[in-house]
């Protein structure tokens, strides 16, 4: 019950925000993060051509289109109507062949083995981690990996950010923390957390977009120093890029 409780609140939240616009009005003050979007974007589109690309809580379609375009083999599911409605109608326009799905991210119907590679943005951390990484790791072929663009816990300017923005956020998120990547580490092979955005994080709070990208630019120079330096420094990062990969030899569903 109280699974469910949690799931209907993702959705309805959801579906509310993506049928007035509510994300894509805060996403144009995000310039700070292009740095890690365009890591997260190299990554997932990498050799794409041919591939069977899950995108794991698509919301109302993020890169689907594409990777679609790229030559995947692309299935998108969500678990707001809205979102997969959205995703639908814009394939349609865009003349993209993909399959959507409203369904639960830690129920998946898909069978064992059914894809190369799972991604999404903003996703694993609103998922309880045990079931989704299951889920993750069975519908994964042997060999094949998740890429996730998520927010991290531990920035406590951040936090004190997201304590002031309580609508934008569902109750039940929750950024990354290392205990996370632990638990992706008893499923997976290979658990590779990239960390992004400390000093850049200041760039986020100028209101003009200009501005943002030219300080965000040698900020998230000084970061990647930072953070190669100071590895200590790493938990306290705005973003991570997480790869969770499997290899061919262990691989059980
Ligand atoms: C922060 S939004 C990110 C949407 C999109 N990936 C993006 O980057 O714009 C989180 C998404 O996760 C979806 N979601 C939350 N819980 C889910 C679940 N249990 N199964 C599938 N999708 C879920 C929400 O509906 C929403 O679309």
């Amino acid at each position: 019950m109280k699974n469910k409780d949690r799931l209907d609140r993702e959705k309805e939240f959801h579906n509310e925000a993506f049928a007035t616009g509510k994300r894509k009005k805060v996403k144009k003050y995000y310039k700070t993060t292009d740095r890690s979007k365009n890591f997260y974007r190299d990554k997932i589109h990498k050799d794409v051509a041919g591939k069977s690309v899950l995108e794991y809580g698509c919301g109302p379609g993020s890169q689907a289109f594409s990777l679609a375009t790229a030559g995947a083999k692309v299935t998108a599911i969500d678990i707001s109507e809205v979102a997969i409605e959205q995703t639908k109608a814009e394939a349609e326009k865009q003349g993209l062949e993909m399959e959507c799905f409203v369904m639960d991210a830690e129920d998946l119907s898909f069978d064992d083995h059914s894809f190369d590679r799972v991604c999404g943005s903003g996703i694993l951390h609103h998922l309880d981690l045990d079931r989704c990484y299951k889920e993750l790791r069975r519908v994964l072929k042997p060999g094949g990996s998740g890429i996730f663009f998520e927010p991290m816990g531990y920035n406590p300017v951040i936090n004190l950010y997201r304590k002031m923005t309580p609508d934008l956020r569902t109750d039940d998120e929750h950024p990354l923390l290392n205990e996370d990547f632990e638990l992706a580490g008893t499923y997976f092979d290979e658990v590779n957390p990239h960390y992004f955005h400390l000093t850049s994080i200041a760039a986020s709070f100028i209101p003009v977009a200009s501005a943002q990208s030219a300080l965000a630019g040698p900020l998230n120079g000084l970061d990647s120093v930072l953070f190669k330096s100071l590895p200590f420094l790493k938990k306290y990062a705005w973003i991570t890029v997480v790869e969770l990969k499997t290899t061919a030899k262990n691989h059980s569903a």
